[in-house]
């Protein structure tokens, strides 16, 4: 508060901006009965949000979600569990309507997730549309369909991962990104080194933090966003050594004269075993990942060029977040 509304030179008053709901407005929540979705659907209770339509595919499985409906239903809020199959576009029209009975659509937001990992070559086709299937074809399907419905949509949230994505501006859509969570969610009982194959070894953000930090994203002009903790600050004592520092260490070669950069591993005289090893210490020490017919027919140079372009980029990707966490 200023002693005097006047004063001018005590302008501009920082404030974070903060997120409400539309008491009269429905909330579509989709995935709504898993870790980070029954927890946002309680914090968008306290956002003044007193119409919830959450979505999932196997409706309540357990005594811990028919609680939370419960503890939310003692606010007064109307909530409403659709089992609506979101897959096809029948259903999910069938859930925005359902939504319209409670009152016009103020925002939705997509939690969905079917976790199919599995390594490039052990994938298989269906199991790559069952992940596939949550996230974009019901994203697709009910985007379409919010536009004929849902004359009244402010936000179209999408959940994703830091490990994703570009996306359009222009449209009531938002995508986060976020990094791993530890207490709550599909990473929480997953190990250490279980989630260092998932590419998820960043420090776990809490579960308040996730709450919390919606009042900035949702607010933020940005259409895709990413919210992860920090990882730490590069310095110059972290440069990694470079590749062909690395190259002649493996090879033992102390004169870098005699590493010809136009040629490739096989005419270097490495074979498959040791170019295995090579693909692992390029994967841990570069975060870079070449297929072995890749890293058999580049040369040193190429190779040396990619893994600088990706350092490059891995650096500006954590020098922005830093620099959105600092300006935030
Ligand atoms: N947890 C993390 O560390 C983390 C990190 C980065 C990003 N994220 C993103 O955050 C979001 C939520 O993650 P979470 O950890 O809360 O995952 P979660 O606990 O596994 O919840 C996901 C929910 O999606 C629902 N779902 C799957 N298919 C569905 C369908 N066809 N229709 C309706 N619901 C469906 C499942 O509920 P039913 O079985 O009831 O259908 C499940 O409970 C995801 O988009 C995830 O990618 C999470």
């Amino acid at each position: 508060m200023r002693e005097n509304e006047n004063d001018l030179s005590k302008l501009p008053i920082n404030v974070t901006p903060r997120f409400y709901c539309n008491s009269e407005h429905s909330y579509i929540i989709v995935g709504s009965l898993g870790g980070l979705g029954l927890e946002f659907s309680q914090w968008l209770i306290g956002r003044k949000c007193h119409k919830l339509i959450l979505s999932s595919s196997r409706g309540i499985k357990n005594q811990y979600q028919a609680f939370k409906i419960k503890y939310f239903k003692s606010f007064g809020v109307e909530v409403v569990v659709s089992t609506s199959n979101i897959l096809i576009e029948a259903g999910c029209e069938q859930l925005i309507k359902t939504a319209i009975t409670l009152g016009p659509v103020g925002e939705i937001f997509n939690f969905a997730a079917v976790i199919r990992d599995a390594e490039f070559e052990n994938h298989t086709i269906e199991d790559f549309n069952k992940s596939l299937a949550p996230k974009a074809l019901a994203t697709k399907f009910l985007h379409r369909l919010s536009l004929k419905y849902c004359p009244k949509l402010k936000y179209f949230v999408g959940y994703s991962s830091v490990m994703y994505g570009r996306g359009y501006s222009g449209l009531p859509a938002k995508v986060i990104q976020w990094g791993p969570f530890g207490d709550v969610g599909l990473l929480a009982d997953v190990e250490l080194n279980q989630r260092k194959k998932l590419n998820f070894e960043s420090p776990m953000q809490s579960l308040r933090s996730f709450l919390e930090q919606h009042d900035i994203l949702l607010r933020h002009p940005e259409p895709i966003v990413a919210c992860t903790v920090a990882v730490k600050k590069h310095t110059k004592s972290d440069t990694k050594k470079s590749f062909i520092d690395m190259l002649m260490e493996i090879l033992n070669i102390e004169d870098r004269n005699s590493i010809s950069m136009s040629s490739t591993f096989s005419q270097l005289g490495i074979d498959s075993l040791a170019g295995i090893e090579m693909q692992q210490m390029i994967e841990k020490e570069y975060n870079t990942n070449f297929g072995p017919n890749e890293l058999r027919s580049l040369t040193i140079a190429e190779l040396e060029a990619k893994i600088n372009a990706n350092i490059n980029q891995q650096n500006r990707f954590f020098q922005t977040i830093e620099e959105n966490i600092s300006k935030n």
